[in-house]
């Protein structure tokens, strides 16, 4: 946990900001509860907190909750104190006082209570403001103490009404969008485990090696010297499927192996990057040419990374250097602005140039990904690609973005668009054809933005290009 006067200097923003935005009433916030892995009690999913809860609390426990009140300021906690039978299971527990103490809190009142004070401000009329979860258990919680009906606790408005609160969303996202000196700290911390779990997978990656082997070792290291994951490593030869967990086959000598994966921290910071290298050490002449336009795609990306622009128009000009450079290989062929409007690009890179990250490996998505990633006056597209851009906002110090572009030769994908004659006029299909069993490239770092441009996050840097990665995997 940070010093508590972070948490109590959080929420004092939270409440200035409601206030400003003309909001009253409460706001109520759930902790995450323990998940049963299996049909009991004691087996439950190692615990994780909610991040909305670990950013304004701090306190890693399950069960806790917490009603802020936007029109006085005070601030209570609640959660039940151990008994007997739970010390002789759990060991010694903190008290509630004290853990409420490092977040700031004097205010604390047992775990009913919550449901009882937050009936009553509904009772008086008051509105009640909380933020949308994934998380059923949450769900459940929101729906006993407000009475609301579960479809409208999982619904967003604006104003009065069953539902998740507007108002409080944004004004959560423009607090936790913007990175203070000590989460830049956690992040940068994570970011150098995040670059020698990645070591470790490079150092393991050879033919005949299972995809699991690796990702075990990953883990491990996670796990030891961090939280964990923070999310399910992507490891494998088929790198062209974009999110690909299943990892149980032995690598193949000809394969490229992409390798998308980060640290959680155990102060829940995340790290996410990605590489993709050749199982033997050395690319073919083909796999070097897309891993080098990846690599350029994504130094550019950086070197554009800076307050003022939006991240959009960072992803349309990596695209636009992606396509010029698949027109060099004879892949497509054409006006670059035409195939851009044609939606070309997502055929080769269906996914944005990146995302926020925080707490959350994708930050704040479950409040709507549209409130994280775009500014009110941004409209989100509709094509493949430059559509699934989760992070287009005006750059501002202090953000902290994936720069994510890859290459992907899907070949369910390449006979879709075929079929519906999307860039008829401009990709050589005869040629794409022979990449169908080519596979995917990406290449992944974590960006923040700063008063003047922008740096990685953590110490060093990954090996990326054909040439960096050739020399790191030299044996
Ligand atoms: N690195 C996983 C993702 O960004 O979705
Ligand atoms: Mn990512």
């Amino acid at each position: 946990m940070f010093d508590s006067a972070v948490y109590r200097r959080r929420r004092a923003a939270l409440v200035a900001s409601m206030q400003q935005a003309g909001q009253c009433g409460i706001m109520i916030f759930a902790g995450n509860d323990d998940l049963p892995s299996q049909g009991s009690a004691s087996s439950v999913f190692r615990f994780r907190q909610d991040s909305a809860w670990v950013y304004f609390f701090g306190v890693d426990r399950p069960l806790w909750a917490a009603v802020v009140d936007i029109d006085s300021g005070e601030e209570k906690l609640y959660a039940d104190d151990v008994d007997i039978d739970d010390i002789v299971w759990m060991g010694p527990q903190v008290p509630v006082s004290e853990m409420a103490a490092g977040a700031g809190i004097a205010a604390t009142a047992p775990a009913a209570k919550w449901y009882e004070d937050v009936r009553k401000a509904i009772e008086q009329g008051r509105r009640v403001h909380f933020l949308p979860t994934m998380r059923d258990g949450n769900i459940q919680r929101l729906v006993r103490a407000t009475g609301y009906p579960y479809d409208a606790v999982r619904t967003t408005g604006s104003g009065a009404g069953a539902h998740a609160s507007e108002e409080m969303i944004k004004a959560v996202v423009a607090l936790r969008l913007i990175k203070e000196d000590c989460e830049i700290e956690e992040l940068d911390a994570v970011g150098e485990l995040g670059f020698q779990m990645h070591e470790i997978a490079r150092n393991a990656i050879a033919p005949g090696v299972y995809e699991d082997e690796i990702s075990a070792k990953m883990e491990y290291f996670a796990k030891l010297r961090g939280w964990g994951l923070s999310f399910e490593t992507i490891l494998s030869q088929h790198g062209e499927t974009l999110h690909n967990c299943a990892r149980h086959t032995p690598i193949a000598a000809d394969r490229l192996v992409v390798v998308d994966a980060g640290v959680e921290s155990f102060s829940h910071y995340a790290s996410d990057h990605t590489r993709t290298y050749p199982a033997t050490g050395k690319f073919t002449p083909r796999q070097r040419d897309i891993v080098q336009i990846v690599a350029d795609c994504n130094a550019l990306a950086f070197s554009l990374t800076r307050p003022g622009i939006t991240y959009r128009e960072v992803h349309i000009a990596t695209v636009r250097l992606m396509l010029e450079r698949l027109k060099d290989l004879g892949l497509v062929h054409g006006d670059i602005d035409e195939m851009q409007a044609a939606g070309v690009g997502g055929l080769f890179m269906p996914h944005g140039l990146g995302h926020n990250m925080g707490l959350d490996v994708h930050d704040m998505e479950e409040y709507g990904e549209n409130y994280v990633g775009y500014d009110p006056d941004q409209q989100r597209a509709k094509q493949l690609g430059l559509g699934n851009l989760r992070m287009a906002r005006v750059l501002r110090p202090g953000h902290v973005v994936t720069d994510e572009p890859g290459i992907y030769f899907i070949p369910a994908l390449i006979g879709q668009f075929k079929r519906d004659g999307i860039g008829r006029d401009f990709v050589d299909y005869a040629k794409l054809e022979s990449y169908y069993d080519f596979g995917g490239v990406r290449i992944e770092d974590d960006v923040l933005v700063t008063p003047d441009g922008a740096r990685l996050l953590g110490k060093r840097r990954l090996p990326a290009s054909p040439d960096e990665v050739e020399a790191a995997m030299k044996r």
